[in-house]
């Protein structure tokens, strides 16, 4: 299936000089939606991950489907002062802006293997501090999983390491 016809570029959205890669086109329709998370699946099934980690709010839209087709549980990445028991936060900047992020103390058991999942990677901020998220909550990140990756803005390059997989590139 060719899934970046059913993706919309907005040209100057937020700001002046950004492309935006709208997925709302692609996750209207069903039957794409449901294909790319089974790409996704495909991609990923054999890393024997334990749980996925999505980052607020299109990691969700990615990142829940797909723990849902392998079977394993999600934990949501959210910004600060959104999760309700006890967390950790790390800042980070993205390619328009900064913030934080948290995860729950106990969304990990040391040892568990996590595949960190969103809808896009650009300058990779959001992956780095999700990685060490989960890395000081013991989690071991199998590697991390986009629909999207704007090569470009060279966010692999900020990975330490984990492996990235992506669906599709621009
Ligand atoms: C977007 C996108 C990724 C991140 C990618 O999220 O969904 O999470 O930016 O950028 P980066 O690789 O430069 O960090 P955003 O923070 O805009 O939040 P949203 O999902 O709530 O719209």
């Amino acid at each position: 299936m060719n899934f970046k016809e059913h993706i919309r570029v907005i040209e100057n959205f937020p700001q002046e000089g950004i492309r935006f890669k709208d997925i709302t086109t692609l996750l209207q329709k069903g039957d794409v939606y449901q294909a790319a998370i089974n790409e996704m699946k495909k991609k990923v099934e054999h890393l024997q991950i334990d749980l996925i980690a999505g980052p607020e709010a299109r990691g969700f839209v990615v990142g829940a489907p797909l723990a849902y087709a392998l079977g394993v549980g999600f934990i949501p990445i959210r910004k600060s002062g959104k999760l309700p028991a006890e967390a950790i936060e790390a800042d980070y900047s993205l390619e328009y802006g900064k913030d934080k992020l948290a995860m729950h103390k106990d969304a990990i058991q040391p040892g568990q293997r996590v595949l960190i999942a969103d809808d896009l990677l650009a300058t990779g901020g959001t992956i780095q501090t999700s990685i060490s998220l989960v890395q000081q909550l013991g989690g071991e990140v199998a590697a991390a999983a986009f629909l999207i990756e704007l090569g470009y803005l060279n966010g692999r390059d900020k990975m330490n390491g984990v492996e990235v997989i992506s669906l599709l590139q621009y």
